[in-house]
């Protein structure tokens, strides 16, 4: 039973394996590389899954998507393609490592950074951010949902801070694209890194970044883009300038089934269904004595992860137990976000995650919870 789906997602639809093998198999080719119809036929591929992109997360003009290999590179696409030395950037402390550290870094080559703390119970207060806003705090970076906890952030009032300031907006999606609804315009996001392998049900190798028109990105990657070839320079045409070398054409044309699977669907009905299996977890998790549930306490304020320990219980041996005793993969540990860990209370062993996706059913959820039962009698009783 696989309840990892916040690491990446697993089953895919089957529509999404079938698009893989048909760009591998049936298409091949190398999309704006040539005038023949197996190039032409990849780039139509291309494009089918930037105007899918654009159509879930309500973006106007689909050329502002740039397919990157996941949510870290198109992170680290965003701060290293925006920042300089000077800049201020606020970020929080429920942050993954693919956010913190390309800022760690930034800061090494002289961008200031301000980590705001946020709550025991993994939400950040805007007041505090506000606090921390100086004159030269050029961006608010922060995650959508905390891969940790699944704490949603207040992201529309922080986004009005930016518009207030002129200061930019990047908000990291990587666990709630495919969760939650994403409008780029109402919540008024400059930049926006996706995994497409989460949420979006691609395969893994996939991810893009959105760059507002006004946000002016600088490529940091230098290759060939299929145009502009007499150019020394890099050129900064959206999106090639920013795609060199040869794309993901298996993985672009799997997320592009995966996001029309999504608009199939809805979002709504999948959140709903995921909610409601988390909901079920967390009802049958309270009743195990010794159980501790992470982030807020209120359920329709996190989503896509519960996160928990059981006291005395070690959290990797009661994941490796789960996998032995049950074929139960869970992620514990961790989860890359040593601080927000920290702000919970909940290092160094981390905690146990289950993260259901949009094919796990009730009953699995019931076996689970009966599974992490006999494993902690299991670890008490041999400590
Ligand atoms: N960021 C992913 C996770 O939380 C890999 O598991």
């Amino acid at each position: 039973m696989y309840l990892d789906n916040a690491a990446t997602s697993y089953p895919k639809p089957e529509k999404v394996y079938e698009a893989v093998i048909h760009a591998m198999r049936d298409v091949g080719a190398s999309p704006g590389r040539g005038g023949y119809r197996r190039s032409l036929e990849a780039g139509r591929i291309l494009y089918q899954a930037r105007e899918a992109t654009a159509s879930l997360f309500s973006i106007a003009d689909s050329s502002r998507i740039i397919f990157t290999q996941n949510a870290t590179e198109a992170l680290n696409l965003a701060l290293y393609g925006t920042l300089i030395a000077g800049d201020h950037v606020i970020t929080t402390s429920m942050e993954h490592n693919s956010l913190l550290r390309p800022l760690y870094a930034l800061r090494n080559k002289g961008v200031e950074l301000s980590i705001v703390p946020a709550a025991s119970d993994g939400v950040v207060a805007v007041e505090d951010i506000r606090r921390a806003m100086q004159v030269n705090t050029r961006m608010i970076a922060v995650s959508h949902v905390s891969n940790v906890c699944g704490a949603i952030q207040p992201i529309k009032p922080l986004a009005e801070l930016c518009r207030e300031t002129g200061a930019l907006f990047m908000l990291d999606a990587a666990q709630s694209a495919g969760y939650l609804p994403i409008d780029v315009e109402l919540e008024a996001i400059d930049l926006l890194a996706v995994p497409g392998h989460k949420g979006l049900l691609g395969p893994t190798g996939t991810g893009l970044l959105y760059a507002a028109p006004h946000v002016p990105l600088k490529p940091v990657t230098q290759g060939g883009t299929g145009s502009h070839s007499t150019a020394e320079e890099q050129p900064e045409v959206m999106p090639d300038g920013f795609e060199a070398g040869t794309h993901n054409m298996p993985g672009i044309a799997g997320l592009c089934a995966g996001i029309e699977f999504i608009h199939e669907r809805g979002i709504s009905a999948l959140y709903q269904h995921e909610s409601s299996l988390l909901y079920q977890a967390e009802q049958a998790l309270i009743n195990i004595p010794g159980i501790t549930i992470y982030g807020p306490s209120d359920p329709s304020a996190r989503c896509s992860v519960l996160s928990f320990t059981a006291a005395g219980v070690d959290s990797s041996l009661l994941a490796a137990e789960l996998d032995h005793g049950f074929d139960i993969a869970v992620r514990a540990g961790l989860h890359c976000a040593p601080l927000a860990h920290r702000t919970l209370g909940t290092l160094p062993g981390g905690t146990v995650r289950l993260s259901p996706g949009w094919s796990t059913t009730s009953e699995e959820i019931a076996f689970f919870s009966d599974a992490v039962v006999q494993c902690i009698s299991k670890i008490r009783k041999s400590a």
